[in-house]
């Protein structure tokens, strides 16, 4: 077996051209979303990662056929039999993602009952459930809470609700959706996430024959059918991945272009790579014409030379900056002019992976305060989300551990811009949710090996 190691040699920048494939935060979903269907679905571009992994496991443990399709990266998922799986065959899922909690309505619906292990997913702050769970009792279910796991059940079956977010969770946004499109009723969903990757869900549940409408105002109204069938889709691109070498290119001074990135999901990212110096270039599809060939679209993003710029950023839900967004790119601040100000506002203990890049000569402060911004939730509550990073900053080589997927890859990106040989411990976790990373480091020319 491999040691889970990467050996990278800094200082080479970055050339050279990548794909992304659908959005992680999606896949998984859609994947979900498989199980409330009566025919089979289709999913396509679908990445070889580890969250892909889970839920394929898990689907084929509720009986759901999940084989491969005829494209490179489809997958067919068939739910004609779908079945309860014992409590210890789902365990061994136990601390892998956080995409279990999603399998509560579709089970609910299918067969009355859900058992779902304790869960996973990056250690980035306490990240409870709680949104989750208030919203499926009031569609009727009932929770009981043991030290294995949770046991859900709805004998009476489930009925739409009125319910308001304390705030616009992702996950329990998906929750209520994955679990209203066959409650009994209309759901009411008020301060809903909005992000695209939501948004794509609802495309996929539509599809299915749902009937979901998104007001203004962070509204969506659900109503509920009695039946759904298969889909066929092929998901938005991971714009936390193309943002990720983006950020990778502009740290190590080099030129990336990411095929499959789309301009309309990653506006807010692009405003502040413009105005941290970084340039870019959309480049459009273009179709095969007079016998030349046709050309996919992405996003060229680069290092223009000279000095980049500090900038003041605060993370938010969608529309505004990604928390996922804000790892890679504090590294790219590291070697930017000036004070730049980071005020983290979705979780609470995002900023622990800075102390990493402090050790490789980066001068990052991190504070309770909510600075450069408007007040957020962590403001009174003790918690370091705001970081000030002071640049430039030589960097040079460390041993590094890599502590959760996103801070994982700024590690990585930070020994890329090193100077020197560094050792990057625990590199296995980035498969979470980046595909063949390691192919993509040498298409771009980085100087990387296993020991
Ligand atoms: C999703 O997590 C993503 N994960 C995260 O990406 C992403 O960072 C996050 O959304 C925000 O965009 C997946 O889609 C699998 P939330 P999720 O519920 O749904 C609090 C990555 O690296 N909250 O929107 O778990 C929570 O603690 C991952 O790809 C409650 O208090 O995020 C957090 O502070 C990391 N109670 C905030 O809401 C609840 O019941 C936002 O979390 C649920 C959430």
């Amino acid at each position: 077996m491999t040691e889970d190691v990467l050996v990278v040699h800094g200082g080479t920048p970055l050339e050279g051209r990548i794909r992304v494939r659908g959005a992680k935060n999606l896949v998984s979903k859609a994947m979900v979303a498989a199980l409330l269907g009566d025919s089979p679905s289709r999913l396509f571009d679908v990445p070889k990662i580890r969250d892909v992994e889970v839920v394929r496991g898990l689907l084929g443990l509720h009986g759901v056929k999940v084989t491969d399709g005829e494209e490179d990266g489809e997958l067919v998922f068939d739910p004609a039999n779908v079945e309860s799986a014992s409590t210890d065959q789902i365990n061994v899922h136990a601390g892998s993602s956080r995409i279990p909690i999603l399998f509560c309505g579709p089970l609910l619906h299918r067969l009355g009952h859900a058992f779902i292990p304790d869960l996973g997913g990056c250690h980035i702050g306490p990240r409870p459930i709680d949104f989750h769970l208030q919203a499926l009792r009031e569609f009727g279910a009932t929770v009981d809470k043991r030290p294995e796991g949770l046991h859900l059940s709805a004998p009476n079956g489930l009925r739409g609700t009125k319910f308001s977010l304390p705030y616009p969770s992702v996950g329990a946004t998906e929750q209520v959706l994955l679990t209203a499109v066959m409650a009994e009723g209309v759901t009411e969903l008020r301060n809903a996430a909005v992000e695209p990757e939501i948004l794509d869900l609802i495309c996929v549940l539509q599809k299915m024959g749902a009937i979901i409408k998104v007001h203004t105002d962070r509204v969506i109204e659900i109503q509920g059918v009695p039946k759904l069938h298969g889909y066929t889709h092929r998901p938005i691109p991971d714009r936390i991945e193309a943002a990720s070498w983006a950020a990778a290119a502009l740290a190590t001074r080099g030129h990336v272009e990411v095929l499959g990135a789309q301009q309309a999901d990653m506006m807010t990212f692009l405003n502040i790579f413009r105005s941290v110096g970084g340039e870019y270039e959309v480049t459009d599809l273009r179709p095969p014409r007079n016998g030349q060939p046709g050309q996919e679209g992405g996003i060229r993003f680069w290092h223009p030379g000279g000095e980049l710029k500090s900038v003041a950023l605060e993370t938010d839900v969608h529309p505004g900056f990604m928390t996922d967004w804000q790892q890679p790119l504090v590294v790219a601040l590291t070697q930017a002019r000036g004070l730049s100000i980071v005020h983290e506002t979705v979780y609470e203990q995002r900023l622990g992976y800075t102390e990493a890049l402090n050790s490789m000569g980066a001068n990052i402060q991190v504070y309770r305060d909510c600075l450069g911004g408007t007040p957020c939730r962590f403001g009174r509550r003790n918690f370091k989300h705001s970081a000030v990073i002071a640049g430039p900053s030589k960097l040079h080589a460390a041993d590094l551990v890599i502590p959760d997927l996103r801070a994982g890859f700024s590690h990585l990106i930070a020994a890329l811009a090193a100077e020197g040989t560094s050792r990057v411990y625990g590199v296995d976790l980035i498969n979470r949710g980046y595909e063949d990373f390691e192919a993509k480091l040498a298409d771009l020319g980085a100087h990387a090996e296993r020991p």
